[in-house]
């Protein structure tokens, strides 16, 4: 073999190249994957931030696809490849429609592809609705977790929109030890905050309930604030609300004006990625004109790099991974594979020999 100075060689091989079965993994699999796993997953996801941290994957910005006739939809393609023992590459792709909510359907949904590591084929199409759904509630339990240690452990938490996403963070919290003296919603619409009610009812692990008129309200009586709305610009604006310094989950992106981020601890998932696409920490560049504002990363917490002030609110604001996906969805896969229960498609790689 030939090398060039410098240049990147493939390893040596002791397994033969073959294509890869390809599978399809259905909802109704990867909920049964997943379903009661939150401490695993929590744990994942610490571990995959940790291998994101450490630079074993690659992250590449996420494209979104947006529409002059549908202003309000997009769809996003988030390719990532990740190291260490996961050793997977793949893209999910996510579509965001507000008004099917209306409708009574989610507003997101999305499938994930896994690549394989050696041959770069596609071998499985996973539905991805829940694995991102499961992977933000994981990193926002996560956060918390993290970002309220040296601090009062929050009784009171607070969650502004509920849909689907708050739901999956509740689930989340209370699945990883967490209980609440109080819940407060609020929401744009009645019938959210009403859908909400009941998921908690249900739950059994809801305090008390109380629906807030205003963003005021429920901040100002929170210690554990959660945005999980479709707002696409700050529609919160007044720093005196936090004067309490609450855990703040800013897991919607766009909710908070660069005000508040500027008195407040700012931790992100990722830098380079969070600065885009107007969120807040975007807007709080622009105004600012650099990035000092920014404390670090969730890995720079975790690694004891960035000490979290208790005089402040720390606000956390995730701009969402195609990591995470990945290292859910191939967690799914394996135990959907060690139960036997894959659905391989026959034949979905035909044409396997160069010349016929
Ligand atoms: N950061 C990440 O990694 C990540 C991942 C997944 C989803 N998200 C975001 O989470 C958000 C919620 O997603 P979902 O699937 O739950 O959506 P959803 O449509 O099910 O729920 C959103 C809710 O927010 C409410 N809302 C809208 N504007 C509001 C406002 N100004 N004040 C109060 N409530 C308001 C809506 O009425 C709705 O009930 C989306 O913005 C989505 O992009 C972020």
């Amino acid at each position: 073999m030939t090398t060039v100075p410098g240049a990147a060689t493939e390893p040596e091989r002791s397994q033969p190249l073959t294509v890869p079965p390809f599978a399809v993994v259905a909802g109704a699999q990867v909920q049964h994957a997943l379903r009661g796993r939150e401490k695993q997953v929590v744990d994942l996801v610490e571990a995959t931030y940790r291998l994101h941290g450490a630079g074993d994957s690659v992250n590449p910005p996420s494209y979104f696809l947006r529409f002059p006739d549908r202003p309000t939809s997009r769809i996003i393609a988030l390719p990532a490849s990740i190291g260490g023992d996961v050793r997977v590459d793949g893209l999910k792709w996510i579509s965001s429609f507000p008004s099917n909510v209306a409708a009574g359907i989610p507003r997101a949904s999305a499938v994930l592809v896994l690549n394989d590591h050696d041959t770069g084929y596609p071998f499985a199409c996973l539905e991805a609705s829940i694995i991102s759904a499961t992977r933000t509630a994981a990193s926002a339990a996560l956060a918390a977790d993290w970002l309220s240690r040296g601090r009062p452990r929050p009784t009171r938490v607070g969650f502004i929109g509920t849909g689907l996403i708050a739901r999956y963070i509740h689930t989340f919290l209370a699945g990883t030890g967490w209980s609440f003296d109080e819940v407060g919603l609020h929401d744009l619409s009645a019938g959210s905050t009403a859908g909400f009610s009941g998921y908690l009812e249900q739950s059994g692990t809801a305090g008390e309930i109380t629906l807030h008129d205003t963003a005021e309200q429920l901040i100002r009586s929170s210690d554990l604030v959660v945005f999980a709305t479709v707002a696409g610009q700050p529609h919160v604006t007044d720093p005196t609300w936090f004067e309490h310094n609450p855990v703040v989950l800013h897991v919607s992106l766009r909710d908070l004006a660069p005000e508040i981020l500027l008195a407040s601890t700012n931790i992100v998932d990722d830098v380079e990625h969070c600065l885009k696409a107007d969120t807040s920490p975007h807007l709080a560049e622009q105004l600012t004109g650099s990035r000092e504002f920014l404390s670090g990363t969730l890995t720079d917490v975790m690694d004891g790099r960035v000490s979290i002030p208790v005089d402040q609110p720390v606000v956390f604001s995730p701009f969402g991974l195609g990591v995470l996906d990945l290292a859910v969805g191939k967690y799914v896969y394996d135990e959907v594979a060690g139960s036997g229960e894959l659905h391989v498609i026959d034949d979905f790689f035909f044409e396997r020999r160069r010349y016929g």
